[in-house]
């Protein structure tokens, strides 16, 4: 394969099928076509439908380099610096977690509470923990849709995922109706919301290692929920009260199984559960609590 001479997609396949048999690792051609899709820069259909497309010698050199790295277990998106996430495209880097699709739920929980507050004038929501700021982009995108008034804060403690998110805000066009701080929590709050998300870090500290692969890519600060994974949760009730408005709510993912420990910590803040909601695997994945109007 390294030799001068452009070579087909069907011969590229054929050559990256041998190396996956010969050294035993779970690569799927679906990440294969992603990755030459991409530096090709045209369409994985299309790509499927002409296996004999001729690709160059230099993007055949590009396209080895990052599939040996497919190869030694690093995930597409990662050799990439971006990820689709809810049908829209998002640049990640090492400072960023990767998105997951389950995340999209908490998109659709907070769209959802957002109708809910329909003639709410100037909606104020939050986002704790922005990181590349796809959730926040997704519900200020989506929720432009429906009206104006409305802004969407996020806050991180990292200032380079912060940057990263502020690109991504720009490359959505959402940057009138949304702002990034750095902010640890709370600290550099100090308005009230009608609406307080996140997606906190949440793995246990000693699960972080045994978790597979793909985690070792993402920033420690963006999973470690401390020893019983509730570190954050915690931290977060403390101070919750007092930047939710009355009427308002707030919306988190959770790990599996966490859904009793969640509860128990923000119900004990006085907040009153409001909704559960489920992943496709049937796992409660979100939570919504609701500030009662005279708290
Ligand atoms: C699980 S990631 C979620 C990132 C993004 N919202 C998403 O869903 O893809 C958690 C994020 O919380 C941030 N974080 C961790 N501790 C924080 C703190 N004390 N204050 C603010 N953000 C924090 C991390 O930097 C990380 O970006």
């Amino acid at each position: 394969m390294h030799n001068n001479l452009s070579k087909t997609y069907s011969e590229i396949l054929e050559y990256c099928f041998e190396v996956k048999q010969s050294k035993n690792v779970s690569i799927s051609r679906s990440q294969i076509d992603h990755l030459l899709s991409e530096i090709l820069k045209i369409d994985k259909l299309k790509l499927l439908l002409n296996p004999e497309i001729k690709i160059s010698f230099l993007k055949k050199k590009e396209f080895l380099k990052k599939f040996f790295l497919l190869i030694n277990n690093k995930p597409v998106s990662r050799i990439l610096g971006k990820r689709e996430f809810f049908s829209k495209e998002y640049l990640i880097n090492k400072y960023t977690l990767d998105p997951r699709q389950d995340t999209e739920l908490l998109v659709e929980v907070v769209l959802t509470l957002s109708k809910k507050l329909k003639k709410k004038k100037n909606l104020t929501i939050l986002e704790l923990g922005s990181g590349s700021g796809c959730v926040l982009s997704s519900v200020a995108c989506e929720l432009k849709k429906l009206r104006n008034d409305f802004i969407v804060v996020g806050v991180d403690i990292c200032k380079n995922a912060n940057k990263l998110a502020c690109k991504n805000l720009i490359n959505h066009r959402v940057t009138s109706n949304t702002k990034i701080l750095k902010s640890n929590w709370f600290s550099n709050i100090n308005e009230r919301f009608d609406i307080i998300y996140a997606n906190p870090p949440y793995v246990r500290s000693q699960d972080i290692s045994d978790l597979g692969e793909e985690l070792n890519y993402d920033p420690k600060i963006a999973l470690n929920g401390g020893k019983d994974g509730l570190f954050c949760y915690k931290q977060i009730s403390k101070k919750l009260s007092s930047f939710l408005l009355p009427n308002g709510y707030f919306c988190t993912e959770i790990g599996f199984n966490q859904g009793l420990e969640v509860k128990k910590i923000f119900e004990g803040i006085n907040l009153n559960l409001y909704g559960s909601y489920n992943d496709l695997g049937r796992r409660e994945r979100c939570l919504v609590f609701h500030k009662k109007k005279k708290v």
